[in-house]
């Protein structure tokens, strides 16, 4: 069995709590490697590398740090199919959106790579002769990047990206569930050229490890993706400490559909925002919003396609839906399909987790679909999972006082092809993401991605965005007139 350390100051090491823990496969339970159950002693070690490595650094031309993110995206490319079937083995997505986990990360690395030949300040006039005003970016020293299982290329490139064209080091901390995409990763770094020191990882707990990066006063910047209850616990303990934190959380994102739309499309982009990655994502669709008029029609239809559904080894390419990642997903998921039940709402597709042959090492459970009303825990409560809630409304309006009344604001969506209504809902839904006439998930790299409410703290990844969460801006005057001028004085 592959063992792998914790990758400090560029070795790959044991932890000093001389204890493991392993990765599987959700589904089929196969043991894929063996990693180190890091503590507080190997964050130090990571965090005094990371430290040790900022001067250096931050003194690399950004342009070269950019060459060495393009290199990695290089490497990622050539290895595509194997990456993104190794996403597929320790995540559970079919192996189309494992490449395409894979794909996100080599077209974000790409993307912020230009980043190094950019960082661009502003130069103004002063109000005095003679005298040069501009701002330029600086990093922050080092970060700390916790990171989900759900995305185990694409968010963490998302952080490291930005972090390191910013002349930043690193302490990162992959989810326990995908540690194995993370070592890899940082593989693909190190071999792409990063110094030791630049990207530490440290596999372990959320108590162990994850704390004790949040808690270390060399820790400038936390970025973290992840639950509500683990993010306001973040978020908690790293403003006691004036930290900024960058937090990505939960959803609940609604797909409206209005009586105008084409059915057609809006039943395929339910199908695909539901349950594509087994609803597995923070944008995922998790609430359907009809309008009454087509409520009948659009509901059969959908659950024609959802029953066709093929569920099963998500590295069979004839696979939709494979399973979800791990005994506590599950878990999780099957309660609250009994919680929907409980409430009254009408399970009409799915609701049982699949056992007999094949399923009965993983965990796979039927893409699930309830007719609920709105208020039900179902329709409020981020589930994770092939769990769709469908709500019927009367009108656009009540459509949208549906759609914001949740405590998240993720991603949402809206199919009409009424354009005054489509702009209405673009200021009017309450989302960092809207779409029209298009699927809740898939959002592009090179914008910005991020969410209001309890969805996050203002902070937004990817695109022209992404590098604020991991800069300072340093504002500069030169004054090259010889005498002392004084602002607000001498007018
Ligand atoms: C996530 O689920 O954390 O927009 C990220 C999307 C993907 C990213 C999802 N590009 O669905």
């Amino acid at each position: 069995m592959q063992e792998f350390g914790l990758f400090i100051d560029g070795r790959w090491m044991p932890s000093a709590s001389g204890r493991t823990f392993d990765t599987t496969n959700p589904a089929t339970g196969e043991v894929l490697a063996v990693f180190q159950q890091g503590n507080r002693d190997d964050v130090k070690r990571a965090v005094n590398a990371a430290s040790g490595a900022v001067s250096k650094w931050r003194a690399f031309p950004a342009p070269k740090r950019g060459e060495v993110l393009l290199r990695a995206a290089s490497i990622m490319r050539h290895r595509k199919e194997e990456l993104g079937r190794l996403v597929t083995r320790e995540m559970g997505k079919v192996i189309a959106e494992g490449k395409g986990d894979v794909q996100e990360a080599i077209d974000f690395l790409e993307y912020i790579a230009g980043e190094g030949r950019r960082l661009s300040g502003e130069t103004t006039p002063s109000e005095l002769p003679r005298k040069f005003c501009m701002t330029v970016r600086q990093p922050v020293g080092v970060v700390g990047l916790i990171t989900p299982w759900n995305f185990p290329f694409a968010v963490p490139c998302w952080k490291l990206g930005p972090a390191l064209i910013a002349g930043n080091t690193v302490v990162y901390k992959p989810a326990s569930l995908t540690p194995f995409c993370a070592a890899t990763l940082a593989g693909i770094l190190e071999e792409a050229g990063l110094p030791p020191g630049v990207l530490n990882m440290v596999t372990g707990s959320a108590e162990e490890v994850g704390v004790p990066i949040v808690e270390d006063p060399d820790v400038k910047v936390v970025s973290f993706t992840g639950s509500v209850a683990a993010g306001r616990d973040v978020y908690t303990r790293a403003s006691a400490l004036l930290k900024r934190v960058g937090l990505e959380m939960g959803g609940k994102n609604p797909q409206i559909v209005l009586e105008d739309a084409d059915l057609s499309l809006a039943v395929e982009g339910a199908l695909f925002g539901a349950f594509g990655t087994a609803g597995q994502r923070c944008t995922a669709t998790s609430r359907l919003i009809l309008h009454q008029a087509i409520y009948d029609e659009m509901l059969g239809r959908l659950l024609s396609r959802t029953r066709a559904l093929g569920i099963g080894d998500p590295l069979d390419p004839g696979i939709d839906v494979g399973p979800v990642c791990g005994e506590d997903q599950e878990k999780k998921i099957l309660n609250f399909i009994e919680i929907g039940i409980k409430e009254g709402a009408g399970l009409i597709a799915g609701g049982k987790k699949l056992t007999g042959n094949f399923y009965d090492k993983g965990f796979f459970i039927e893409p699930t679909i309830f007719e609920a009303r709105h208020g039900m825990r179902i329709t409020k409560e981020e589930i994770f999972g092939p769990v769709l809630s469908v709500v019927k409304v009367h009108d656009y309006e009540e459509a949208v006082r549906v759609a914001n009344d949740v405590e998240y604001g993720l991603s949402s969506s809206i199919y009409t092809n009424d354009v005054k209504l489509a702009f209405r809902a673009i200021d009017e839904l309450e989302a960092g993401i809207t779409y029209i006439n298009a699927p809740t998930i898939g959002a592009e790299v090179h914008l910005p991605f991020g969410g209001v409410k309890n969805t996050g703290n203002g902070a937004r990844e990817a695109g022209s965005t992404a590098i604020e969460e991991f800069t300072e801006i340093k504002t500069v005057f030169v004054d090259y007139s010889g005498v002392l001028q004084k602002a607000q004085i001498e007018q």
